[in-house]
């Protein structure tokens, strides 16, 4: 019998995560993206990553279209874009600084780190879609980054 939702939900909620942007290039010219914590490396030879998109997002139908995305790993000061890409729908871009990766998936200035990616499996997986990513390119910084855990925002606690 499979686990309960609520024990479920409260269960996962308990693996701390760093946070991340997805974003993608629609087909209308225009960028997508959403927060998401369903991000692991996959392979490193030849290097791949994955991510987990609901099927009910907006971001979803786009990354279905393009087959591309990137992954902007979120800084521990990028809080405030988290909670703007959570929300669904609407222009999240507005004045936002970013610069467009090689793949065309806008990259957010600021954040911890980035992977840009074309979709090389897409993979059907109940209320999610899960895209296998070849990474195209990637970058980081020296910004700590953001994790998320139990429904909070935490940061790394440096090694004395
Ligand atoms: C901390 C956090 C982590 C999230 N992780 C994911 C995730 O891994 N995959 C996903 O599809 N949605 C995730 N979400 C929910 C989406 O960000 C949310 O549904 C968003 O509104 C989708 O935007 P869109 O419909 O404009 O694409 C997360 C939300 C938060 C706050």
């Amino acid at each position: 019998m499979p686990i309960d939702k609520q024990t479920f939900r409260r269960v996962l909620g308990s693996f701390a995560a760093g946070v991340t942007v997805v974003t993608t290039l629609g087909e209308d010219g225009q960028p997508y993206g959403l927060t998401a914590t369903a991000f692991t490396s996959v392979s490193l030879e030849p290097p791949l990553v994955l991510v987990c998109v609901d099927k009910r997002s907006e971001s979803h139908v786009h990354c279905h279209a393009s087959k591309v995305f990137a992954v902007n790993f979120l800084s521990r000061d990028q809080e405030d874009l988290s909670r703007r890409f959570a929300v669904s729908g609407g222009d999240k871009f507005g004045d936002l600084p970013t610069h467009r990766s090689a793949t065309g998936a806008p990259l957010l200035h600021g954040s911890a780190g980035y992977v840009d990616c074309c979709a090389i499996n897409v993979i059907d997986a109940g209320d999610h879609t899960v895209f296998i990513g070849q990474v195209e390119s990637a970058d980081c910084s020296d910004a700590p980054p953001l994790l998320y855990f139990r429904g909070a925002y935490g940061e790394v606690k440096p090694k004395a």
